[in-house]
């Protein structure tokens, strides 16, 4: 973790150096593994589809499998893919002894049953721990396979020091990825945990009772100044896009300058659920958009690759 000052106040909470250190750690007990029983963990990523931020998330979870020397797998498939089909593909991976992990991009396109795909992967490849089996298990305090972004900010804030026992957490979004999971994890390290969603009357006042903001809800700098206590930690797991000169200025201050390059660049900027600005005047701790939590997703699923590999191997 490495602090810089982003504002008056706020300390960012770079995720870069932990995700290269937790990629480290896999990669040295995956050279062990396959050193002392011949065994390299395998993951199968299937894609649908064009959406071209997926194929990014894709293409960087391959990548990262090749640095820590897992196996990877991917499966691309046509726009037109039924469920059937896909539900074809998920039994034949499950079935499968040299296939460990198994990971379903999301979001599908809207023909395809994304429930039934999810619940028809073998919880014990489940590296992306979205099956009923594995979210019951956190849910009961007995987690096996947990949703990789929040069990990655998590280690974020332990890596910071920020005390999570005690703690008046706030969860803004209640996503099966991000939300719950990460709700049910902050209440198993003993925090007070409040869900806000779309339907939650004044936002603003709840958050702002919060040592502790996680916010998950896919709306560009949502979250402001009236929405965060002095002092608190935010932790901004946002990916939006953002192209307007006006919204890149009022959402990044004095950084707007440099941001703005990017869209004359690439026509967009990265932008977070959180206004940066703002944040940075009120935050004690935030996390940047982009080099925050999304590296820590990567990280994470490396490492449930590992595990997966490790309990169904009998390692
Ligand atoms: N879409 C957004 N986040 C995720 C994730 O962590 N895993 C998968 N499979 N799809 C996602």
């Amino acid at each position: 973790m490495i602090a810089e000052n982003i504002g008056p106040r706020a300390r960012s909470l770079e995720a870069a150096s932990l995700a290269a250190r937790i990629k480290d750690e896999v990669k040295t007990e995956i050279e062990q593994m396959v050193k002392e029983r011949g065994v390299r963990p395998c993951l199968a990523a299937v894609r649908v589809g064009e959406d071209p931020a997926s194929a990014v998330y894709v293409r960087n979870k391959i990548r990262a499998c090749e640095e820590v020397g897992i196996r990877s797998e991917h499966h691309a498939l046509p726009e037109s893919t039924s469920t059937a089909e896909l539900l074809e593909l998920i039994a034949s991976l499950n079935l499968r002894d040299d296939v460990d992990g198994i990971l379903v991009q999301l979001p599908l396109p809207s023909g395809i049953d994304e429930t039934a795909i999810i619940e028809a992967m073998d919880p014990a490849k489940d590296v992306d721990g979205f099956h009923p089996v594995n979210a019951g298990k956190l849910a009961m305090g007995r987690p096996v396979f947990v949703p990789c972004t929040p069990a990655g900010i998590i280690e974020l804030l332990d890596d910071a020091g920020v005390e999570i026992r005690g703690a008046n957490a706030c969860v803004v979004g209640r996503s099966q990825i991000v939300g719950r999971p990460m709700a049910q994890l902050l209440l198993q390290r003993d925090a007070t945990v409040t869900i806000c969603h779309s339907r939650t009357r004044d936002l603003a006042a709840v958050a702002r009772t919060a040592d502790l903001l996680v916010v998950a809800i896919g709306r560009a700098g949502l979250v402001g100044r009236d929405h965060i206590k002095p002092g608190a930690t935010v932790i901004d797991v946002g990916m939006n896009k953002a192209s307007d000169a006006d919204q890149v200025r009022s959402l990044f201050g004095s950084e707007a300058d440099k941001r703005l390059e990017v869209v004359a660049k690439r026509g967009y900027t990265l932008v977070g659920d959180v206004n940066p600005a703002e944040a940075a005047e009120v935050a004690g701790m935030l996390t940047p958009v982009p080099g925050g939590v999304g590296l820590l997703t990567v990280a994470m699923l490396m490492k449930n690759t590992l595990k997966a590999a490790k309990l169904r191997r009998k390692h």
